[in-house]
């Protein structure tokens, strides 16, 4: 069985649910040729995501080179200043995946307001979209890792960002039921199409590779993060061009009585 994670709706089902996919997933996966197409793949995609920022970066370094005024260099080294960023962001992808795939990674926990760790993440996210952060501001307690959540929350918002057209509109929203906290991050962007949602979450696996940017990390280290908290995630899309929504539940602190106010 692949791992459709829409299937996950409680939080109690999880964990055996979760197991169990992993297990046949393993197996499926466990055949050479699958590992060393999927690698081939990966091997090409990392290529071309390299290669455009790289050009970009040689460009406007030849236009530093010969640049008549400063006004000139500065906008060369602004876009030098861009695509380095993109390429570190690529760069943090893979050391993530290659932790995550050695069991590395430890959660750091303590009590925190998820309302803040999603003010920073839209904080923090550039594009031209104009992102809604919904609902009540109310503190949201979790016991959980703060960089490990805002990553959760900054790579689904970068995804949205990233799949959505300008003009289009984003947004996030936590809720909260008796034991589940519940963020919900929206577009109105390409969505996805159905046969697509079940391997989303899967280590470099792309909806549309021939489009993409990105290396297809992001969603399975979300995945792992959310996992790792005791929570899951899903994602829903009615199809191509209809927008998307990925829902994190995590559980609600305990002992709410001993947050410090
Ligand atoms: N908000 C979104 N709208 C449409 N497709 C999305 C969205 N978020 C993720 N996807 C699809 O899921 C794939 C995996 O996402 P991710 O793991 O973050 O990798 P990447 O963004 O590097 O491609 C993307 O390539 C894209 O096809
Ligand atoms: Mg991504």
């Amino acid at each position: 069985m692949a791992q459709d994670i829409s299937a996950a709706t409680t939080l109690d089902g999880w964990d055996a649910q979760a197991t169990e996919q992993f297990a046949a997933d393993t197996r499926v996966n466990r055949s050479p040729a699958h590992h060393s197409r999927r690698k081939d793949t990966f091997i090409a995609t990392l290529a071309h995501e390299l290669r455009q920022p790289l050009s970009a970066m040689l460009a406007a370094a030849e236009v530093v080179r010969m640049a008549p005024d400063a006004m000139v260099a500065r906008r060369a080294a602004a876009v030098m200043r861009r695509q380095l960023g993109q390429m570190s962001r690529l760069v943090e992808d893979l050391v993530d995946a290659t932790r995550w795939a050695q069991g590395k990674v430890t959660l750091q926990k303590c009590r925190l307001d998820l309302q803040r760790v999603m003010g920073d993440a839209v904080a923090d996210v550039e594009g031209g979209q104009q992102i809604v952060v919904a609902g009540e501001r109310e503190p949201i307690w979790v016991d959980g890792d703060q960089q490990r959540l805002l990553q959760v929350v900054s790579n689904l918002l970068r995804n949205a960002v990233k799949y959505t057209h300008l003009g289009g509109r984003i947004t996030i929203v936590a809720e909260r039921t008796a034991s589940t906290i519940i963020v919900r991050v929206g577009d109105t962007g390409r969505g996805i199409e159905a046969e697509a949602l079940p391997h989303l979450f899967d280590l470099y696996s792309q909806s549309r590779p021939q489009e993409g940017t990105g290396l297809g990390i992001g969603l399975s280290v979300v995945r792992e993060i959310v996992l790792l908290h005791g929570g899951s995630v899903e994602a829903q899309s009615e199809g191509a061009g209809k927008g998307s929504e990925f829902i994190v539940r995590l559980p609600l602190a305990q002992n709410l009585e001993l947050t410090p106010s």
